[in-house]
């Protein structure tokens, strides 16, 4: 069986509601494409879980702060291709900017609060551009279900949270982040750094797993926590840091005295490349 590939609203449409009025199952994992391992995890269990799995690959432009980013961003279409026919995708949905963006956008989701810290402060429409092409995907594919990945532990807070406060009737899967072994998160940006960046770049992980380790010895203060995470990050110059946060892993506000389970979140700048990562922190 080979992956089909649907470029138009229509065309998904006609093949996805004879399945859904069937009572079949449909798994929906949105993508941006560069598909990688991380990526994969996430189409995995949707095909365990789902009659039919839906893979979209659409670089959404109304999420990108800075056009060198999207104009930067990779497509490797064929390879993605391939990738989604090897794990057994039914359809991937690839539109053209025209299909989604077909005149103006002029109807948003925003989320508030929730985007208002992390990288929500530091990429202004970000979510915005996120919330708005994921309700979008949702209301054309209908899925079941939906998986989204831990890596991304803001953008996942906000579509749990639009979901929940606007009615939406699906069910939000969450994926464990997928890391390298020197504990880097994969990420379709992971491509842009050179061999040294990439070593300097496990130090993101590192400074958030050395404090995950501090609070399980009973640190209670964020602050002392940020401290001895900056002090780890400037052992590489070549790390810039961009924010550093513990937040609550709900509402994504900062948190003075840990009290309860926390989200700590860091994006740091390698050379051109933004990297973010994050860990939960149970007490
Ligand atoms: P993209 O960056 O392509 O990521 C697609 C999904 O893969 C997201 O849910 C992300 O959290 C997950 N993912 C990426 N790297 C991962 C890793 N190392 N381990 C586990 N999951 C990982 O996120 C987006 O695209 C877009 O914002 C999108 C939701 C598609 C809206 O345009």
């Amino acid at each position: 069986m080979s992956v089909e590939l649907a470029d138009s609203i229509a065309v998904l449409r006609a093949r996805l509601n004879p399945l859904r009025r069937a009572g079949k199952t449909i798994g929906l994992v949105p993508t941006m494409g560069a598909l990688h391992v991380g990526h994969v995890e996430l189409i995995r269990r949707a095909r365990r879980e789902s009659d039919c799995v839906v893979v979209s690959i659409f670089v959404n432009p109304i999420q990108f702060d800075r056009n060198d980013d999207f104009d930067r961003y990779p497509r490797p279409m064929a390879d993605d291709l391939r990738v989604c026919e090897q794990e057994g995708v039914d359809v991937v949905f690839a539109p053209l900017a025209a299909e989604m963006y077909p005149r103006p956008q002029r109807a948003f989701v925003e989320v508030e609060t929730l985007t208002d810290h992390l990288c929500g402060a530091f990429r202004p429409g970000h979510f915005r551009g996120v919330a708005t092409v994921v309700t979008k995907l949702f209301n054309i594919v209908q899925p079941g279900r939906a998986y989204f990945g831990e890596k991304d532990a803001q953008q996942l807070a906000v579509i749990r949270r639009m979901v929940a406060d606007l009615n939406m009737p699906l069910a939000i899967i969450e994926v464990p982040t997928v890391r390298e072994d020197a504990g880097l998160a994969v990420s379709s940006r992971n491509a842009q750094l050179t061999a040294e960046q990439r070593r300097s770049a496990t130090v993101l992980y590192q400074a958030l797993a050395a404090v995950r380790e501090q609070v399980a010895h009973g640190e209670r203060d964020a602050a002392a926590i940020k401290q001895q995470a900056l002090t780890l990050l400037a052992r590489q110059p070549a790390v810039r840091l961009e924010y550093f946060e513990v937040v609550d892993s709900e509402e994504m506000q900062p948190v003075v005295h840990i009290e309860r389970p926390v989200r700590i979140a860091a994006a740091v700048w390698v050379g051109a490349t933004r990297l973010i990562d994050n860990v939960l922190v149970e007490i």
